[in-house]
C-alpha cells in the first residue's frame, strides 16, 4: 500500500499542529485517499526543545535528510524566513518533491521562480495556508472561481492590527497601550513592525492579486501604510462620521490597470467589514459571474493554519495517487500595469488644527474647488487659543488631485497643520 510521505521544514506552532492534525484525523485521510499520510521527518533549529507530541527519532538539524531523501513525496515549509526557505524550496522540487508553504513572504517575493521550477519538474506547489490561515481563498480562487474574471479583492487580513484597531475603537485607548495587550496576549510579535506597518498585510495582498487577477504582483508594486499614526481622535472622529477605521488590503483591476494598497481605512458602520472584529481576518471578491462572496474566519494560529496546509497535502497526496495530465502551477498569463498611488481613486478623511475664525472653511473650500475635490461632510470642533479642529470627508477623487489640495490647504496661514489624513472606502 502506498504511502504519502511528508518531510516537515519546521515544527513551531504550525509545523507542531501540522504533525498532531495528521495524528487526529489519519483515519479520515486514509478513507478519503486510500494511503496513509506518514510524516517521516522533520527538521528544526534545536533539538534541545520540549516538543511533547512530536516523536524525537523524527527531529533533524539537517534539511537534507528530508530535501534528498528519495522516499519523501512532499516538503512541507513551515519554517518562516526567507532565504534558507527559497533555496529549501527550490531543492526540493528539483530533487522532485510536491512543495506545500505557509510563507507568505517568500511566496510575495519569490512566488514566480518557485512556480516556474514546479512546472518544470512537474511537481505541485500549494500555498493555501500563506494568506489568511484556515480562509480556503487561494484554492477556491484558482479552482472553484476560475471560471470567473475578479476584479476586486479586498480584505482585513491581518489579524493583530484589527485586534488592535477593534480594541480602540470598542475602549477608546491609544495605540501604544493596545499593541503591549497583544503583545502580552501573544498576538503580536515583540517586534510588531510587519504587523503595524501593514508589511505582512501587503505581502498577503500581493498573493491574493497574483491569483485573483491573473497577473504578477510582487511586495514592491504594494503602496502599504501602516496604523501606528492612528490616534485615539481619529478613532473618535470615525464614530461620529458613523464608520470604523480597519486596516484594508485593497487590489482592483479597472481599465486594464491593476491597484493594489494596504492602509487603514474607514469605512461606514454598515460596511460588512465593520462587523469583523479581534483578530478574525475576512476577504471580499468580486467576480462576474459569482458577484461577490465574502470569506471570514481565523487568520493565524496553530491549527486554523495547520487545517490550510494539511488541506494542501491531501491535494498533492490525490494527485500523487491519480495524476493530473499536465501541471501548471503559474496562473498569471497577464502582464498588466500597476498603477501609482497616485492614480488610486478614494474618498478621504482630512483632519487639521485651523483659527478659528470667520472665512476659515471657505478659504479651505475653495483650494478643494480649484482641485476639483469635492467636499462630502464637515465636523468642526472649538479648541483652546482661537484654534479649532476642522475634519472633513470628500467625494470621490483621484489622489493626486487630493494631494496637491492638502498642499494648498497647507500653504493658507489660516492653517496650522494637517493632523491625518485617511482613505475612506463607501461601497464594498
Ligand atoms: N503562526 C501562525 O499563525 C501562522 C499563520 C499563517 C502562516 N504562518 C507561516 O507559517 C510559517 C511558520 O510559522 P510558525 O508560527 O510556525 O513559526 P515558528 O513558531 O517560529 O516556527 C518555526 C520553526 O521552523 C524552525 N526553523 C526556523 N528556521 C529554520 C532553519 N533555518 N532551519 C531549520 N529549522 C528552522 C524552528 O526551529 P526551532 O523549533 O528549533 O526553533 C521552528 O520549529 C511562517 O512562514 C509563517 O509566516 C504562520
Amino acid at each position: 500500500m502506498k504511502k504519502i510521505k511528508v518531510g516537515l521544514l519546521g515544527c513551531g506552532a504550525v509545523g507542531t499542529s501540522v504533525y498532531e492534525l495528521i495524528q487526529k484525523n489519519q483515519d479520515k485521510y486514509y478513507a478519503l485517499l486510500g494511503a496513509e499520510i506518514e510524516v517521516v521527518k522533520i527538521v528544526v533549529h534545536s533539538l534541545d526543545k520540549k516538543r511533547p507530541s512530536i516523536p524525537n527519532q523524527l527531529l533533524t538539524l539537517d534539511p537534507n535528510e528530508v530535501l534528498e531523501d528519495q522516499d519523501i513525496d512532499v516538503v512541507v515549509e513551515v519554517m518562516g524566513g526567507i532565504t534558507d526557505a527559497k533555496d529549501y524550496v527550490l531543492k526540493a522540487l528539483k530533487n522532485k518533491k510536491h512543495v506545500v508553504t505557509a510563507n507568505k513572504d517568500l511566496m510575495a517575493v519569490y512566488g514566480q521562480p518557485i512556480f516556474e521550477l514546479g512546472d518544470q519538474e512537474q511537481k505541485l506547489v500549494l500555498f493555501e495556508a500563506s494568506v489568511a490561515g484556515a480562509l480556503p481563498v487561494i484554492g477556491t480562487i484558482k479552482n472553484d472561481l476560475a471560471s470567473n474574471k475578479i476584479n476586486k479583492v479586498m480584505g482585513i487580513i491581518n489579524g493583530t492590527t484589527n485586534f488592535i484597531l477593534t480594541k480602540m475603537f470598542d475602549e477608546g485607548l491609544p495605540l501604544d497601550l493596545v499593541l503591549k495587550e497583544a503583545q502580552d496576549l501573544g498576538y503580536a510579535e515583540a517586534d510588531p513592525t510587519a504587523d503595524v506597518e501593514g508589511l505582512d498585510a501587503a505581502r498577503k495582498i500581493a498573493i491574493l492579486a497574483s491569483i485573483s487577477f491573473n497577473t504578477r504582483v510582487v511586495l514592491d508594486d504594494v503602496y502599504v501604510e501602516g496604523i501606528s499614526k492612528i490616534a485615539t481622535d481619529d478613532i473618535e472622529y470615525a464614530k461620529q462620521f458613523k464608520s470604523t477605521i480597519k486596516l484594508l488590503g485593497i487590489a482592483i483591476v479597472n481599465d486594464g490597470k491593476v491597484e493594489v494598497r494596504v492602509h487603514p481605512t474607514l469605512i461606514p458602520l454598515n460596511h460588512p467589514l465593520a462587523k469583523v472584529d479581534d483578530v478574525y481576518n475576512a476577504i471580499y471578491l468580486e467576480g462576474d459571474a459569482f458577484g461577490d462572496l465574502t470569506f471570514l474566519g481565523k487568520g493565524a494560529g496553530g491549527f486554523p493554519t495547520a487545517s490550510a496546509v494539511v488541506g494542501d497535502i491531501l491535494t498533492i497526496g490525490k494527485n500523487i495517487l491519480n495524476p493530473v495530465s499536465k501541471i501548471k502551477n503559474c496562473t498569471c498569463y497577464l502582464d498588466l500595469p500597476i498603477k501609482t498611488i497616485k492614480q488610486v481613486e478614494s474618498h478621504y478623511y482630512i483632519r487639521m488644527i485651523v483659527a478659528d475664525e470667520t472665512g476659515v472653511l471657505s478659504k479651505i473650500a475653495s483650494v478643494f474647488a480649484e482641485n476639483n475635490v469635492s467636499i462630502d461632510s464637515v465636523i468642526q470642533k472649538k479648541l483652546a487659543n482661537k484654534k479649532a479642529e476642522l475634519v472633513l470627508l470628500t467625494d470621490r477623487v483621484e489622489e493626486d488631485n487630493f494631494m496637491k489640495a492638502k498642499v494648498g490647504i497647507e500653504s493658507l496661514i489660516t492653517v496650522d497643520s494637517v493632523t491625518s489624513i485617511l482613505r475612506s472606502e463607501k461601497e464594498n
